[in-house]
């Protein structure tokens, strides 16, 4: 079905469908009563969001985020800034972050911080992947779809140079792409 970019499918989009499933009963159900303010960290987490707030049955609002990381290369030095800011205020709402993968943990901790200044009544983080291995700061996601081993993954949003967002499965990228 996919050429020679796919080494592997490591998750096929039945069974994403199903943790999507299961991630959004559980947010609507710690949530029941609430209102929720989603945020999606765009470009990686476009599909997991798609899906997952058609999974949430409470009242929602969508609001939208770019971040970029800069520095000398080497992930310890990054700065993370925000390229594209919230619509909305988020002071005394509750608000679920949805990100495609936690790897370093740098991202999403600096968020966590940048959001937190605007104090929100609740900030919670959904993170459809989780490479535990790769972490190099304390945080961890509230909502964790699914751990994975330390492996290049492409598709459901994931990229490698901007491209194979829009494969349906998560893929493990062929070395062969990235050692060109
Ligand atoms: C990816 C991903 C997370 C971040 C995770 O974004 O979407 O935001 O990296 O990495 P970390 O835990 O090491 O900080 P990327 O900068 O590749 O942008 P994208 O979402 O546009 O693909």
């Amino acid at each position: 079905m996919y050429g020679r970019e796919v080494e592997k499918v490591l998750i096929p989009k039945e069974e994403i469908e199903s943790i999507v499933k299961n991630l959004g009963k559980q947010i609507s159900k710690d949530f029941a009563g609430e209102e929720l303010i989603v945020v999606c960290i765009l470009k990686g987490s476009c599909i997991f969001f798609s899906d997952l707030v058609r999974e949430i049955n409470l009242d929602v609002r969508l609001d939208f985020m770019t971040i970029s990381s800069y520095g000398n290369g080497t992930s310890s030095s990054r700065e993370v800034k925000i390229v594209k800011d919230l619509s909305e205020d988020i002071k005394g709402k509750n608000v679920l972050v949805v990100e495609d993968i936690i790897d370093s943990g740098r991202t999403i901790k600096r968020l966590k911080e940048l959001l937190a200044e605007r104090e929100p009544k609740c900030l919670k983080i959904v993170s459809m992947l989780d490479k535990p291995e790769r972490r190099e700061v304390e945080v961890d996601g509230d909502y964790c779809g699914k751990q994975i081993p330390d492996e290049f993954v492409i598709g459901y949003g994931l990229d490698y140079a901007q491209n194979y967002r829009n494969f349906k499965d998560i893929c493990v990228l062929a070395p062969a792409v990235y050692q060109k």
